[in-house]
């Protein structure tokens, strides 16, 4: 049986025809023992009522931001947190826009601006709309702060049109959200470590030998696994990023630093290595600062191989290891080399000699190669690093459950 005992879902109808499809969402989530309460947007109460949903989902239904009695009980951020996930359906065109727009007008857009939790949106509208520039705008803006769309599907709309804008089956929307929490409940227990960022390499107390990583890859990375339930580690070079309070958060400065805090949190069960770690650090440091002088000749030695000590260790291998590559040319060829060489499970190549993506920009492109899935090598084209990471993090759930 489908069993979300303990999973609490807020779920927000918004004013479409497709309205009392929810109805059926509801009464699948009821049956499936999840804990229900829902939002009606003002809109959505032509179409449904209040009295129908709160039956259905045997939960509190919202409906005011500012309605005094509902604020005593539970604020709109405490509604937020209350979550696991949040769902709309349907999400109508205005809702899209609103939230794409950071708006927070009315307790629905309140309560998923306060929220950190996933948001599923099933839209549903006239496929003018839906294939309407601004629409697909709002959308492609929701998706990279990481909402998840589910549909629509093609169909007969209720306004007599024929096309896509009709709101995906209730059996889909449920088991698209079923599934997203049970691998939540089953991730609990599946440790990952994401490396982060660049090394900071000591010339002299006031000198280092460094790169151009920002670390946003890794963190995009770590986010996305954190999200899915994975009780997640990572260990950043310095960057100037903020992370998520609940990852196990280990800031280093140099290679070294980074290879004992990996060394520290094995063993794990997949193991993420997005960092740009220097290959060479100062054979011998100076202590004090290099006085100016005509040349100077400075030593330097390798670093050990993090992503390799780990993926050869014979006792605390991770399940999967997954290492990225960082090229200028030969993007195919000098990644496979370093798939075998490094004995990765996957390896993650991406192109850094140019500005628009890789290194220290907000997108990436990269291309998986696996060492032994079926298919062995898949593109994901240019697009903002949370959603590569989030395509990387649907990969690895699906191959370890
Ligand atoms: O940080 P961003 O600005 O978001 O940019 C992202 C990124 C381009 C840095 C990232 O996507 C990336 O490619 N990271 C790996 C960079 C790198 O050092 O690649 P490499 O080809 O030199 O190394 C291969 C692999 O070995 C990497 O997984 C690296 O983390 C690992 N390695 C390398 C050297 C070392 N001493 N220890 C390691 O673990």
């Amino acid at each position: 049986m489908n069993d979300l005992t303990n999973k609490k879902i807020l779920f927000i109808i918004c004013g479409g025809v497709s309205a009392y499809k929810s109805l059926e969402i509801l009464r699948l989530f009821k049956k499936s023992n999840a804990k229900l309460k829902t939002i009606l947007t003002k809109n959505a109460k032509e179409f449904v009522t209040p009295l129908s949903v709160a039956s259905l989902s045997q939960g509190k239904v919202y409906d005011d931001l500012f309605n005094v009695e509902n604020e005593a009980e539970m604020d709109h951020i405490s509604l937020s947190r209350w979550a696991d996930v949040i769902v709309v359906a349907p999400a109508t065109a205005n809702t899209i826009s609103k939230l794409s727009n950071g708006s927070s007008e009315d307790l629905a857009s309140t309560v998923i601006l306060a929220s950190n939790k996933q948001v599923f949106l099933a839209p549903a509208m006239n496929v003018r709309m839906w294939n309407h520039n601004s629409n697909q705008n709002n959308l492609k803006t929701l998706k990279n702060y990481g909402y998840k769309i589910i549909g629509p599907i093609i169909g007969d709309m209720a306004c007599g049109e024929y096309g896509e804008g009709k709101m995906s089956e209730p059996k889909d929307i449920y088991d698209e959200i079923f599934n997203f929490l049970s691998n939540k409940i089953k991730n609990k227990k599946i440790k990952a470590l994401v490396t982060a960022g660049p090394t900071n390499e000591y010339i002299d107390p006031v000198r280092y030998i460094t790169n151009k990583s920002s670390g946003k890859q890794g963190y995009e990375i770590a986010k996305s696994l954190f999200k899915r339930g994975f009780d997640t580690t990572l260990i950043s070079g310095p960057t100037n990023l903020d992370f998520n309070e609940n990852i196990n958060f280990i800031k280093v400065e140099t290679a070294e630093e980074m290879f004992k805090a990996t060394q520290k949190n094995l063993p794990v069960d997949i193991a993420i290595f997005a960092a740009a770690v220097s290959d060479f650090k100062l054979s011998k440091k100076y202590d004090k600062k290099i006085k100016k002088q005509e040349n100077l000749t400075i030593n330097l030695e390798k670093n050990t191989d993090i992503l390799n000590y780990v993926s050869n260790h014979n006792s605390k291998r991770p399940k999967l290891v997954i290492g990225f590559a960082a090229e200028t040319d030969n993007l195919d060829e000098n990644a496979l080399e370093k798939l075998t060489n490094k004995n990765c499970d996957w390896i993650i190549a991406n192109d850094v000699s140019k500005k628009d993506k890789g290194f220290n920009s907000e997108f990436n492109e990269v291309v998986i190669h696996y060492k032994n899935n079926k298919i062995k090598r898949e593109k994901l084209s240019l697009k903002k690093k949370s959603e590569i990471s989030e395509e990387i993090v649907d990969r690895i759930v699906s191959q370890i459950n």
